[in-house]
């Protein structure tokens, strides 16, 4: 089967954009990862780095869940923080603690002396795992590629790691507006590029993950952070393969999500599916959104709460079935397996 038929058949691409469906499609963020045997197996021996460097591990990763769940689409076993490696920043994932980032930028010399990435050089290893993943694929399930959007990075590149206040990367936007617009432009170059180059790969979607921008207030969002989250987005449309746009607690933030673009928005479960649709606009896709944490209530409970977010879609065109936020470690995977059968069941 050529690339081009396998497009137009995948149940996961025609709803991205807006085109009927024979059941609604259904994926997992972050459906690689430790809640898994197999992916606990690899882990033993590996560094998450480690995996993510090795293109025939990340590429086994990869598919782990597409073999096991039945999902309608794979996405990239990677991290958002890779591109930053070569940017100049040194980081680490430390057990249990999530990310730490050993030299924090906050001043406007640390950002200028953040460099440029070539993706094809210092990120090879990844789009080597997309061609990989591709060619296992055979044309049967789509490829998602993915990166971190420029204010989620920027929080992890200025507070060091996760953070509960954002109060660091505030201060830089409200005290040094002009070294935030700064990084975040030189961070929106290197996505843009590094998206770009996943599709060029094989990526037939890409996701732009902006988790933590639901910190930010509509006025804030529209100044400091739309016009490069923009620049990325303006730079996917030319590729043609449609692109998700996704964050958390973004409620007040919908309508300038949409504007600064993506085909597919993704929702989290503190936004009722049907208000968050209504207040975007049916010409657009949207993607979500069960709360993770279903994943571990009783069958019965699980599935009223998968129904639920069915019927809030209400059959429109343009509903990809997905959690609200990432998979948790602990989840049992028979409950995903379940939630996909139950997506499947919807028409
Ligand atoms: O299956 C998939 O979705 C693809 C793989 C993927 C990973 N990270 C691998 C990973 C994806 C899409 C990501 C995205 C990512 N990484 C985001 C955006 C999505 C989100 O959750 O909001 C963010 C914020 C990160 C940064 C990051 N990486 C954190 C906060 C952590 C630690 C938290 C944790 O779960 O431990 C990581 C580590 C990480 N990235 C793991 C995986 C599978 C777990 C680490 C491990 O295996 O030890």
């Amino acid at each position: 089967m050529n690339s081009l038929r396998a497009k137009s058949e995948s149940r996961f691409l025609r709803a991205c954009r807006r085109e009927p469906v024979d059941c609604t499609p259904v994926w997992f963020m972050r459906q690689a990862g430790r809640y898994m045997p197999e992916y606990r197996a690899i882990r033993a021996k590996h560094s998450l780095l480690e995996i993510c460097s090795q293109p025939d591990l990340a590429a086994e990763v990869t598919l782990q869940p597409v073999r096991a769940l039945g999902v309608d689409a794979a996405i990239l076993f990677a991290d958002i923080l890779l591109p930053l490696i070569p940017m100049g920043i040194n980081l680490e994932f430390a057990a249990g603690e999530g990310p730490v980032i050993h030299n924090p930028i906050r001043t406007p010399a640390g950002v200028a002396a953040l460099r440029p990435v070539e993706p094809c050089d210092s990120l090879g290893h990844v789009l080597e795992t997309v061609r990989l993943v591709r060619r296992e694929l055979d044309g049967k399930t789509p490829l998602i590629g993915f990166a971190g959007a420029p204010f989620t990075l920027a929080s992890y590149i200025i507070e060091g790691g996760a953070s509960r206040n954002y109060l660091k990367t505030k201060q830089m936007m409200y005290a040094d507006p002009h070294t935030w617009h700064t990084l975040m432009g030189k961070l929106a170059r290197v996505v843009a590029d590094y998206l770009v180059a996943q599709v060029e790969a094989g990526a037939q979607a890409v996701q732009l993950f902006d988790s933590w921008v639901g910190c930010l207030s509509p006025d804030d969002y529209r100044e400091y952070v739309l016009p490069h989250s923009q620049l990325i987005f303006r730079e996917l449309s030319a590729t043609g393969v449609p692109a998700i746009h996704f964050g958390t607690d973004t409620a007040t933030l919908l309508p300038l999500l949409k504007e600064a673009g993506g085909e597919v928005i993704g929702l989290d479960w503190r936004t009722p599916l049907d208000w968050g649709w209504r207040a975007l606009g049916f010409d657009v896709a949207v993607q979500g959104n069960l709360d993770p944490v279903a994943l571990f209530a009783p069958r019965a409970e699980l599935e009223r709460r998968v129904r639920a977010i069915l019927e809030q879609a209400g059959g429109r065109l343009g509903h990809i079935f997905n959690l609200g936020h990432g998979i948790l470690p602990e989840t049992p995977v028979a409950n995903v397996k379940a939630a996909v059968e139950m997506a499947h069941e919807s028409r």
